[in-house]
């Protein structure tokens, strides 16, 4: 694990790159998809979609490693794991499921709301993300 430490700064900021490059992905699809494009769900933009989450939940690990974190103690990193579940149901839903235009605009919103909650999450490492600072 002290070989994975020396590389937490690199681990970080690769963590953080593929989580801006995954949100702007599926706000970009989804988007599209409510305005009617069918590149969404093309093979290319599936295979992009796959390849940058698998970047990131590389990286979430890697870090996850290499500060032996134990997601029971650090409840913040538990709540992130919960909440990326319910991203994935949302995004499914958004992305896939949903048969009407509104929705696919309901579900959007949803998986943008649980996406920025993940984001206050990791940032305040604290399982209530954004609220927090609401109560600060
Ligand atoms: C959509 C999913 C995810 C998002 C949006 C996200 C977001 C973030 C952000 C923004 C940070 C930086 C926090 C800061 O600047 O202080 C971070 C750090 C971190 N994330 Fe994630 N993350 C996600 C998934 C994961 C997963 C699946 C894991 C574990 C397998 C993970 C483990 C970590 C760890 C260990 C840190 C480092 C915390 C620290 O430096 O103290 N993340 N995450």
């Amino acid at each position: 694990m002290q070989a994975l430490l020396e590389h937490y700064i690199t681990l970080r900021q690769l963590h953080v790159g593929f989580v801006t490059a995954s949100g702007s992905l599926f706000a970009l699809r989804a988007f599209a998809t409510l305005a009617g494009a069918r590149w969404p769900l093309s093979r290319p933009a599936r295979v992009a979609s796959w390849a940058i989450d698998t970047g990131l939940l590389s990286a979430g690990a890697l870090l996850w490693a290499a500060l032996q974190l134990n997601p029971v103690v650090q409840a913040w990193l538990g709540a992130k794991l919960l909440l990326l579940l319910v991203y994935i149901g949302l995004g499914t839903m958004a992305l896939r499921r949903a048969r009407t235009p509104l929705g696919r605009l309901a579900w959007t919103l949803a998986a943008l709301v649980c996406f920025a909650w993940i984001v206050g999450t990791a940032i305040a490492h604290d399982p209530y993300g954004p609220l927090r600072w609401l109560s600060t």
